[in-house]
């Protein structure tokens, strides 16, 4: 079985994607590989910022290699949170002071149109691919559900009349930004099977 690290500490995405990834691949996550360092997320896109975490764990190990970065886009505050989603309130913001600030910005404005993108780079035999996934929708008046993380309570997805966090996870894990991103990367691992592995 081949190796490839997701360089990520995030345990739920971890799993998701192992769970998804069957058959020539063993995912390994950052603590698996003993990379117990922060990644600085200096770019200035997501596409950046998802190249930046794959180059350094691949420049530094020589292996196969992919990370994701995801942000909410809104369109009436020209693409903001965007990049800065998880510190949009702020550097250590909560989840709960983000969305605040989304519905405070937003108060009184008519075009709560949004997207969520997540954006995978890879880094596979020295060759870096990019995998997007977006899902639009609107952002709710308040808070709507306790299930989800992050701006879920806020995000109501085109075709829908609930909110990410009133959604059963299984639905919001099929139809996400990051489920659409995953499924792409998933289709190309399944297809190539590299010429390198981890020594
Ligand atoms: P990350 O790049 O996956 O770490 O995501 C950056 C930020 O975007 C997170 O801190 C969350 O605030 C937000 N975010 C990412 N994915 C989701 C999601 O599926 N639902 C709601 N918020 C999300």
């Amino acid at each position: 079985m081949k190796k490839i690290v997701f360089a990520t500490n995030n345990k739920h995405k971890l799993n998701e994607i192992r769970n998804i990834l069957i058959g020539d691949y063993e995912v390994f996550g950052l603590q698996d590989i003993g990379f117990g360092n922060d990644i600085p997320e200096t770019g200035s896109t997501l596409k950046e910022n998802a190249s930046i975490k794959s180059k350094t764990i691949f420049d530094l190990y020589n292996i196969n290699c992919f990370s994701d970065d995801t942000g909410l886009i809104i369109e009436s505050l020209g693409g903001d949170p965007g990049v800065y989603s998880a510190r949009y309130a702020g550097c250590g913001a909560t989840y709960e002071e983000n969305v605040d600030k989304v519905l405070f910005k937003l108060k009184g404005q008519n075009n709560r149109k949004a997207a969520f993108s997540t954006v995978i780079s890879l880094l596979f035999d020295n060759i870096e691919y990019f995998f997007e996934g977006k899902i639009s929708g609107t952002i709710a008046n308040k808070r709507y559900g306790d299930g989800g993380f992050g701006y879920d309570p806020i995000f109501i997805p085109e075709g829908y009349d609930i909110t990410f966090a009133e959604m059963p996870i299984e639905i919001k894990n099929k139809i996400s930004h990051r489920a659409i991103a995953t499924q792409k990367l998933v289709a190309f691992l399944n297809k190539h099977v590299s010429n390198s592995d981890i020594k």
